[in-house]
């Protein structure tokens, strides 16, 4: 009798804790966040697990750059820039290369790999009859500061931070970012183009996403825009495709903690 009781005790409690640490199962659960995933649970009761996870470990439980950090992983294609993740003033990424003038107009640059990718897309689209051509690519802090600061201007902090990044934090500063256009229609009616349907066919197979899609404003921070794209690889893109996910949610599933286990 005494041990069955023991037993039964043993079990209640052992369920107990499972069930009040149901963040635990999740592969990419950060122990030291355990108290932000419970109050952003009382606040979205509506979010499955691995969506309180994801929120909390992107940042997205506290408001716009707030605990922002340099990013990690400069120089490869898993670096994540957002309003959490900054670059450095002085980062420039290398292999910066020129785009060939044939997809571009003036002088624009990609890190390499992001530069092949992006003129053997536009080369194959061209032969299918799409014009895909690349109206702004790598930009530099100083540059981005400048841009920033004159939307500003023009709207006030708070409209521009829905569609500007604020400098060091622009995806523009990885190199592996482009900004394209069809060059009949003004960018911002992308959308409306027969090339964003060819991109949205194509896209990932050059290891390109859209970086900031529809109705996940909350995720990115950013108004929904159809023309900036962003390199990340054939497979990560191709992965990032069939999740359906942000690149802020791939990160923090599959780059951050793999990375910090890989580390251990
Ligand atoms: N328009 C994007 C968010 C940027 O400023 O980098
Ligand atoms: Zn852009």
């Amino acid at each position: 009798m005494i041990i069955s009781l023991i037993f039964i005790g043993g079990c209640m409690k052992s369920k107990k804790i499972k069930s009040e640490n149901e963040f635990e199962n999740i592969s990419y659960y950060r122990k030291q966040l355990n108290d932000r995933y419970l109050n952003y649970q009382e606040k979205n009761p509506s979010l499955s697990i691995e969506d309180i996870v994801t929120h909390v470990n992107i940042g997205l439980d506290q408001p716009y750059y707030t605990n922002t950090k340099e990013t990690p992983f400069l120089n490869t294609n898993y670096i994540l820039s957002n309003k959490y993740l900054y670059m450095s003033e002085s980062y420039i990424p290398n292999n910066l290369e020129q785009i060939d003038s044939s997809y571009t107009s003036g002088k624009r640059l990609l890190v390499r790999d992001a530069r092949l990718a992006f003129e053997q897309m536009a080369q194959d689209a061209k032969t299918q009859g799409y014009t895909i051509r690349a109206m702004s690519a790598y930009r530099s802090y100083q540059y981005q500061k400048d841009l920033y600061q004159r939307y500003v201007d023009q709207d006030g902090v708070e409209t521009a931070d829905t569609y500007s990044a604020r400098p060091g934090f622009s995806e523009h500063q990885t190199g592996l970012v482009v900004d394209v256009d069809n060059k009949e229609t003004i960018y911002t009616k992308f959308e409306t183009t027969k090339e964003f349907l060819w991109m949205r066919e194509n896209a990932h197979h050059y290891g390109f996403i859209l970086r900031y899609p529809k109705g996940k404003e909350q995720i990115t921070g950013y108004t929904y825009e159809s023309w900036h794209y962003r390199y990340v690889g054939v497979e990560i893109a191709k992965k990032m495709k069939e999740l359906d996910i942000t690149f802020d949610e791939y990160y923090t599933r599959y780059i951050e903690t793999k990375k910090e286990n890989s580390q251990e």
